[in-house]
């Protein structure tokens, strides 16, 4: 089905079970141990072995020699996997450095071996006698350093629009500021972990992957092996955010090693191999400088900013925002790029726009108290309603001055006090700080398998994956409202390659678009139904199990009874999202109480108003809202991946030392959509959401900070050695 005209009415329209809160249908295997994850099929195959994964102990540099003897002869050993004997290797798609290191070593914890034994146990005590050799090459590890040689890339290319300089330069209020954002890890609960198992040339790998389409296709350019030959299953996913979007070390290596050892293989890389050996979000530096008129007016805009990667890799596309979220006529808008031998930088939720939030919104915040103007009303005021730069392209909708009144409102912004350092508890300083919340709504093809049995069942077969999202539970509520049918009569099979291939779990585009392939399949299987039963399939309503025209009401199942039917289709997105610019939408408010003897900072309540289209279920969507909140409470206060400027790597590469919130940190959040439906978007009229709740929520953090305590900190994370000599006087 091609999408290219907005939606009409549709069956989705009915919400009868659409737009209900729904717990999740896969809940209670998951709470009663019962869903597989990756390393946890134990039953699949006979004769599982295990392997475990040595990673590189330098940054740059080769191999100089690697001894394999006493790790051989060690007890249960099966095989050794390394470059000298893994044969030739492609690179994929979307890996940056090779997923089996030497003698070349690419960057700290690149995999250089897989040992493999009779169980886990006898796998790591070898790994340990490998013995390897380096040659050290000299690297460059620090970003700040390289900035000045830092280049364009062609993936972003600056947008310049009028006279930046004269603009800013003539503008009675100026802002010119820089902020940077630290390198983050996914810390995901679930590490990587697969499962290889091989039937002649044939290989079946059990693992956890956001993108199953994508990872067959590289996992088979890496082995150099036919596509249809290689099947991917990741029914459960322990959490991803962005860093299993691609397939990494652990499937490659148990394949290789499976391959080798002449069984199954089960790899799963150990928490301290996760930091370095896999992706991270990019630490960037963003200079922003912001005109405006003495009114408030914006008149000149430039976010510039800085990110680094290994050879060959991607920037981070801090700045890309402001190419959108407000008027102003004189824009410069750029990312340059260093050449950094770190791991491998990557997509972490909301890549882009989480950091270039993060920068954004303090700027804003410095901006609106520099015109003396409530920082809500200067967002307002500067809103626009079509893209600023090509100004013949609206929205499709854009209702983020409805999120920021409502915000106020239900927030009690009004008695907040502007002038910093104004409230006191004791010995606690109390502020409150907003921010806008933007995140671009991504439209991927999308194809879903829809059957109907004689007992009624639907079944939907598909390869999108549910990584903690609720997937399964929309993709049923889908189908259930499409075929008029209850949640109990859908089954829901995700996460096989052997599935007709959809959009995938990714920039937030996920949950719209699987359920849009969803719909375009039940819009078929509805007209096979109507066909058997001699019905006109314009005519036919599906509702309460049973398909009526005129008088005639039929049982649903009566359509099976001949065979099953099945169904297939793809929804493709056209023409639309070109026309009209597709985003999303929020504003998020924070009270926090900073400790004016310590510099703690607690967060006190929390609040996101969000307009993203149609929401498919307001549980999972609330709860993709909170944990992005969480994440950016994060962002705000904890996270960094300390860089060891010298040898090349993050030290705190544990969740001892990366630290992530936890229940404590966190106070009551609470989540508002708003009533809308988008139906340039999709035949769902729904958007993307799991990424726009961390877009924005650190800077308002930060201005809740500053408000509280009047420190303005540039430099995340907002840890207290960044406030402790400014502090306010005990009183
Ligand atoms: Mo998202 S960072 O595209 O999983």
């Amino acid at each position: 089905m091609k999408f290219d005209t907005p939606a009409t009415s549709n069956p989705i329209d009915q919400m009868k079970v659409i737009g209900k809160a729904t717990t999740r249908i896969e809940g209670p295997l998951k709470t009663t141990g019962q869903a597989p994850y990756a390393y946890e099929h134990h039953t699949a195959v006979p004769n599982q072995a295990y392997g475990v994964v040595v990673g590189s102990a330098i940054a740059k540099g080769r191999i100089a020699s690697m001894d394999l003897e006493v790790a051989q002869a060690a007890p249960g050993v099966l095989a050794i996997v390394t470059a000298a004997n893994a044969g030739k290797l492609g690179k994929g798609k979307y890996n940056t450095a090779k997923l089996l290191g030497g003698p070349e070593i690419e960057h700290y914890h690149q995999a250089v071996a897989l040992v493999v034994a009779q169980t886990f146990e006898q796998a790591r005590a070898a790994a340990e006698l490998v013995k390897v050799d380096y040659v050290r090459a000299k690297g460059v590890f620090d970003l700040a350093a390289t900035r000045d040689s830092a280049k364009q890339t062609k993936e972003m290319p600056d947008t310049v629009h009028g006279d930046f300089e004269g603009a800013f330069a003539a503008a009675p209020v100026q802002l010119d500021a820089t902020y940077t954002t630290p390198d983050q890890a996914h810390a995901m609960m679930e590490p990587f972990a697969s499962m290889a198992a091989w039937d002649g040339d044939k290989l079946t790998v059990w693992t956890s992957n956001q993108m199953i389409d994508w990872s067959v296709t590289d996992l088979a350019t890496t082995l150099g092996i036919p596509k249809k030959n290689v099947r991917l299953i990741s029914p459960y996913i322990g959490g991803g955010f962005g860093g299993k979007l691609f397939i990494r070390c652990d499937a490659v290596l148990a394949a290789l090693g499976a391959r080798l050892a002449g069984r199954p293989v089960k790899v799963a890389l150990a928490r301290p191999l996760m930091f370095n050996n896999s992706t991270h979000r990019p630490a960037t530096i963003q200079r922003i400088r912001i005109g405006a008129t003495a009114d408030g007016k914006i008149t000149a805009m430039a976010h510039e900013g800085w990110s680094g990667d290994l050879p060959g890799g991607k920037v981070e596309r801090a700045s890309q925002p402001s190419q959108l979220l407000y008027a102003g006529e004189n824009r410069r808008v750029s990312m340059r790029l260093s050449t950094l031998n770190l791991p491998e930088g990557n997509a972490m939720r909301a890549p882009g726009e989480a950091p270039g939030m993060m920068a954004l919104e303090i700027a804003m915040d410095e901006m609106a108290e520099k015109l003396k103007i409530d920082p809500v009303e200067f967002r307002i005021f500067n809103d626009t309603q079509v893209d600023p730069v090509n100004t013949q392209r609206s929205f499709s909708q854009r209702r983020l001055i409805e999120c920021l009144r409502t915000g106020t409102e239900r927030f009690g912004w009004s008695s907040r006090q502007a002038q910093p350092g104004a409230q006191r508890e004791g010995r606690w300083l109390i502020g409150q700080g907003m921010a806008v919340a933007f995140r671009n709504n991504l439209l991927v093809k999308s194809g879903a398998r829809v059957r109907l049995n004689d007992q009624g069942i639907v079944t939907v077969e598909t390869d999108m994956t549910d990584i903690g999202t609720g997937s399964y539970t929309i993709i049923a509520q889908t189908a259930a409202e499409m075929m008029g049918v209850t949640l109990d009569k859908v089954l829901v099979r995700l996460g096989d390659s052997s599935f007709p291939v959809s959009a995938g779990s990714g920039g937030q585009f996920g949950g719209n678009c699987s359920t849009s392939g969803v719909y375009a399949a039940c819009v078929k299987l509805r007209a096979a139904v109507a066909q058997r039963l001699g019905m006109k399939p314009d005519e036919a309503t599906f509702a309460d199990g049973e398909v009526s025209t005129g008088d005639r009401r039929v049982p649903l199942q009566e359509a099976a009874r001949g065979g099953e039917l099945v169904a297939e289709d793809s929804i493709e997105f056209a023409e639309l999202s070109k026309i009209f610019q597709q985003s999303t939408f929020g504003a998020h408010f924070v009270e926090v109480a900073v400790d004016s003897a310590t510099g703690e900072t607690r967060v006190r309540r929390m609040l996101a108003v969000c307009a993203a289209g149609r929401i498919l279920n307001p549980t999972s969507a609330r709860s993709q809202v909170i944990g992005a909140m969480t994440m950016g409470v994060g962002a705000a206060l904890m996270e960094e991946l300390a860089v060891d400027k010298r040898l090349g790597f993050f030290v705190n590469h544990d969740l001892a030392g990366y630290e992530v919130p936890v229940h404590a940190d966190i106070p009551h959040q609470e989540v508002i959509f708003l009533e809308e439906d988008d139906p340039v978007s999709s035949p769902m009229k729904a958007k993307g959401v799991g990424e726009l709740g961390i877009c924005g929520v650190s800077a308002a953090i930060a201005n809740a900070v500053y408000n509280a305590t009047g420190i303005r900190v540039r430099d995340y994370p907002i840890t207290l050695d960044k406030m402790l000599d400014k502090l306010p006087p005990m009183i």
